[in-house]
């Protein structure tokens, strides 16, 4: 399947700290615009030119410097795309952007209904190769729960939601990665009990890939996995390792200039298919 993937990225022209509304962003801490690109750059060179990637550009809006995220512009399944509903209105001005691309690029788009929070890939993550289709639903920090209920009957799906009591983890990309050989790379305590067990029991444990804190707080989670390739951000050695020791191919990439905003690889791509 390597070369199949498509990826929706979005270049950071504008990418800034001109809010706060995660633990990490701090306005006093400045993005250096030419770094940021860079590392972008970077970034979209190992996912297209290594990794095999096709990478789907969407054209960056003054004044939404949150919108390199594109793993929060929404949900797709197939050929029917569901846009998010952002929690906070900073990032809500997103949306008609974000839908208006799915619009444009042939997606049966099926909106959610206002006031249902819902930030897309970045707390919905399907774990391939199980058995059935299962999907894992991040929710407390931004989406909600009940939006689960909703998109498990659109998809015909079972999502199973999972609590993220962790602020610095309010994505559940942020501590939560499926990889394709079926492992996962996550980080427990990002999770409260009951979703530990819910992984565990789902998740056999050969297949728990488990982060140490100190690298989950480098965002080690917030890997993009395409075929046996993983882009990880750089500094997270152990991690590395572990990938390595499970049969992936690592490519640390610096991305320290998105980690003020509170992301890093995964948060800068939706998947397509
Ligand atoms: N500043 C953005 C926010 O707080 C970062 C989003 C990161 N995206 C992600 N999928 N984790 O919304």
């Amino acid at each position: 399947m390597e070369g199949m993937s498509r990826l929706l990225v979005c270049p950071p022209d504008y990418f800034s700290i001109d809010y706060e509304i995660n633990p990490w962003m701090r306005m006093s801490n400045r993005v250096d615009p030419d770094r940021a690109r860079a590392q972008w750059h970077e970034l979209m060179n190992v996912l297209g030119s290594q990794a095999g990637a096709v990478l789907e550009r969407l054209a960056p809006v003054p004044g939404l410097p949150d919108m390199v995220f594109t793993a929060n512009a929404g949900v797709v399944v197939g050929r029917r795309a569901v846009p998010s509903r952002f929690r906070h209105p900073e990032r809500r001005r997103e949306e008609p952007y974000f839908e208006a691309w799915f619009q444009s690029h042939g997606y049966e788009v099926t909106r959610l209904e206002e006031g249902l929070y819902f930030e897309g890939a970045g707390d919905l993550l399907g774990v391939p190769e199980s058995p059935q289709p299962l999907w894992f639903g991040g929710y407390r920090q931004r989406s909600e729960m009940r939006a689960y209920t909703r998109l498990g009957d659109l998809f015909e799906c079972e999502i199973i939601p999972v609590e993220l009591v962790d602020g610095r983890f309010y994505h559940l990309d942020t501590c939560f990665c499926p990889l394709s050989g079926g492992d996962l790379l996550y980080y427990p305590p990002a999770f409260d009990r009951y979703a530990r067990v819910v992984i565990e029991d789902r998740v056999c444990e050969a297949r728990r890939l488990v982060v140490a804190e100190m690298e989950a707080l480098r965002f080690a989670c917030n890997a993009v996995c395409i075929g046996r390739h993983v882009a990880l951000p750089a500094g997270c050695p152990q991690t590395v390792q572990l990938l390595q020791e499970h049969g992936y191919e690592t490519h640390a990439v610096a991305l320290d200039e998105f980690m003020k905003a509170g992301g890093s690889a995964k948060c800068l791509t939706l998947a397509l298919d």
